[in-house]
């Protein structure tokens, strides 16, 4: 019962690794504050925790618009008094080539503006006030290294990785730790649909893992759960890759 009565926000988190983390902070005591641009599926991630004995509510709607992002905190810090621990979770990926990219908008606004309106938000409206927090960010292995037909996703989780840093330095006088996750392929609604459009291109993917495995969406939110937790009392503004040894093989070698 690490988060006993903690109140954790998470973006994104009606599906994979997010909905994930909803489930195992709940399952450790928190109520959870569950965001996702799908009604239905923040809806469905409440019910499960609510059938599993946990607590937590909806927050539905599109984290990439400021203003939801501060009404959104300013809800959960009336209905339970304060925000805890942030994660920004939510996430798209479109794959296409550069000159044909028609998504660059949407990337930068779910997987970097959101980051630092929520994180914003919560530490304003709660974690200053308050004496502290944590907040983790969601980026990728797209935050350390390039791959060909995703350039929105890979300058934007670059982004996520900076933004983390510059929040850690900043906020760290205010008792508040940013991190972030860098989670490798994953196995997840993202890449089930990545998969289907382009097969051959997680073929490759998944054969450069070398733990010979792709990762568990549990096993991203262990991470998330561990960066928000007291055991990590004195990490701050770590990039942690959670990848199978993905970014740890030299990108000319095969892992056999
Ligand atoms: N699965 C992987 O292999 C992998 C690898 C590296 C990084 N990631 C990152 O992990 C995070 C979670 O991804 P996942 O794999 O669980 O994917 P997912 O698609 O299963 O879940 C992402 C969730 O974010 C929600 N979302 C998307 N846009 C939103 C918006 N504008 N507002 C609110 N919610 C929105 C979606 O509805 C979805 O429920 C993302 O940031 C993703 O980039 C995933």
């Amino acid at each position: 019962m690490r988060f006993k009565d903690k109140v954790v926000v998470i973006t994104g988190a009606g599906s994979g690794m997010g909905r994930a983390a909803a489930r195992m902070f709940a399952a450790e005591g928190a109520v959870v504050a569950v965001n996702d641009f799908n009604a239905d599926t923040a809806a469905a991630a409440v019910a499960e925790i609510e059938a599993a004995g946990g607590r937590a509510f909806a927050i539905p709607g599109d984290v990439a618009d400021e203003t939801f992002a501060q009404s959104a905190i300013a809800e959960v810090v009336q209905r339970v008094g304060r925000v805890d621990i942030l994660v920004n979770n939510a996430g798209v990926s479109t794959i296409q080539p550069a000159t044909e990219y028609q998504a660059w908008r949407l990337e930068m606004g779910v997987n970097l503006d959101a980051p630092f309106y929520w994180s914003r938000a919560a530490a304003v409206q709660s974690m200053i006030p308050n004496g502290g927090g944590a907040i983790v960010i969601v980026a990728s292995n797209a935050c350390f290294a390039a791959f060909p037909g995703d350039v929105g996703y890979i300058a934007s989780k670059h982004g996520a990785a900076g933004l983390t840093k510059a929040l850690a330095v900043e906020w760290a006088k205010h008792n508040i730790r940013v991190n972030c996750v860098a989670p490798g392929l994953t196995e997840t609604p993202m890449v089930k649909q990545g998969e289907e459009k382009d097969p051959e291109r997680f073929k490759v993917r998944r054969a450069r893992i070398p733990m010979g495995r792709t990762g568990k969406p549990e096993e991203q939110a262990e991470a998330m759960l561990f960066l928000a937790s007291d055991a990590a009392s004195y990490i701050t503004g770590l990039i942690m890759n959670n990848d199978g040894g993905q970014m740890a093989l030299y990108s000319g070698f095969s892992p056999q």
